[in-house]
């Protein structure tokens, strides 16, 4: 066999350390994978403390990061830092040297993807990064290769294993969502800026990725629409299980007639469907091809060895992709990046959606005949309404409808009209419905 490639790793927190552990438990498996060993040589990080706990003998350990980019005998330098600063200047640096980069940081590819990618392309290396999105589930690789014979429909998945967990807790325990949220921090699966995980902004990054890959455009994370989960009541869940649905926070991608949608919203999907019933910190992702159909993807999202998974499985591949001439390696967006497509990415306002509304209005005669005229007016198809009483609002009553699929701006403008009602208090809830059946 040939002599081991060596990797240097930047940054050993919850990821970095499983990545060295399974890599050295599984060794021999993996170098029969490979036909070469994979041994980590160098790690960096600012903690030298935390670096030493993990690296044993043989293993040099800096706090330097640009000791390990600069090492001659550093063939792989996986970034494991994350965020968009000190981390892409790290992997410009260490494209520059000419070293393979595999990366679990899906901020700075859906936000940097175009200028990265390029660098690599023309210094002949690889950038990997299965790791950036869902964890542990192979979706990049399947999206990549797996499917190279589809036209993609439609790409939607609970990405965001914190946000899952909280809707979870929320709806199984009938718990408030900050009790929830915290606990989620101490386990361990939020983001470093827990607000990334609830308002959308994760999930918006790994649906960005999934988007440029399945449709063979630019990654375009400022197009993304971006919505989370706090604005979510107890109220919603249990109304929308009532009617057969589960709210889930969802990344959603579709190839429309004028575009690409690019969303991340909560959006209620048929309690039946499988999608509907992931739990707690997993994740899963559906996607549609039009000749395989749906295929369903699932599995840890986050946590150590599930994403040192993903992290040791490019190890192997750039392993074995990096003797082929970069023309003949798999194309990092599946696409040949000379032929990606300028088909744009629609604005939120051309989006058809079906919607869940909830308003609360004083229980007198004609009430519901005005609000089912507006929504008339507006175009919108009402497909069930119920209304609910309830004791500690006197004469107020909750109204919930669900709409046939509607523009998204009818929908807006439906509701500041509903809203400007005398008969109606509040504002009215609205979320998205995604049956996922089309
Ligand atoms: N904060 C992310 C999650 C971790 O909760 O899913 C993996 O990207």
């Amino acid at each position: 066999m040939m002599k081991p490639i060596k990797v240097g790793i930047l940054g050993v927190g919850t990821v970095g350390g499983g990545t060295y552990t399974v890599l050295k438990r599984n060794q021999e498996e993996i170098a029969r994978r490979a036909g070469r060993g994979v041994v980590v040589t160098m790690i960096a990080d600012r903690d030298l403390d935390r670096a030493r706990s993990i690296a044993e003998g043989g293993v040099t350990v800096t706090d330097n990061a640009h000791d390990v980019i600069n090492d001659a005998d550093i063939d792989i330098i996986v970034e494991l830092i994350g965020g968009t600063t000190v981390a892409k200047d790290l992997i410009l640096a260490a494209i520059a040297q000419g070293k393979h980069v595999v990366t679990a940081n899906k901020a700075l590819l859906a936000n940097y993807g175009t200028e990265i990618f390029a660098a690599a392309r023309e210094k002949g290396v690889i950038v990997a990064f299965e790791a950036a999105v869902a964890g542990g589930i192979p979706i990049i690789k399947a999206l990549r290769e797996s499917l190279t014979a589809n036209r993609i429909e439609w790409i939607a998945g609970i990405i965001n294993g914190t946000a899952n967990f909280i809707l979870s807790e929320m709806r199984e325990k009938s718990l408030p969502f900050a009790p929830v949220l915290e606990q989620a921090q101490k386990l361990g699966y939020a983001e470093a800026d827990p607000t990334y995980d609830i308002e959308g902004v994760d999930a918006a990054h790994k649906i960005t990725i999934m988007s440029a890959i399945a449709f063979g455009i630019p990654v375009q994370f400022d197009k993304a629409y971006i919505e989370g989960i706090t604005q979510l009541t107890q109220e919603d869940i249990n109304y929308a299980e009532e009617l057969g649905y589960r709210i889930k926070l969802l990344g959603i991608t579709r190839r429309a007639e004028q575009g690409i949608e690019l969303r991340v919203h909560p959006a209620l999907i048929p309690a039946r469907r499988l999608i509907a019933n992931v739990e707690g910190v997993m994740n899963a992702v559906v996607v549609k091809g039009d000749a395989v159909g749906a295929t369903l993807y699932y599995g840890a999202g986050a946590g150590s060895e599930p994403t040192a998974s993903s992290v040791i499985a490019d190890l192997v591949d750039v392993t074995r992709m990096q003797t082929a001439d970069p023309m003949h390696r798999v194309p990092t967006l599946s696409f040949q990046p000379d032929l990606l497509s300028d088909t744009p990415v629609l604005s939120i306002e051309a989006v058809e959606t079906a919607s869940y509304l909830r308003l609360q209005v004083v229980d007198k005669p004609g009430v519901l005949a005005e609000i089912t005229r507006l929504l008339a007016d507006c175009s919108i198809s009402i497909s069930a309404v119920i209304q609910k009483e309830n004791a500690d609002e006197g004469d107020l009553v909750h109204i919930i409808m669900l709409t046939h699929k509607t523009l998204e701006k009818n929908i807006n403008t439906a509701i500041q009209k509903i809203e400007a009602l005398p008969v109606v208090t509040g504002q009215v809830t609205r979320i998205r419905i995604e049956e996922l059946n089309d």
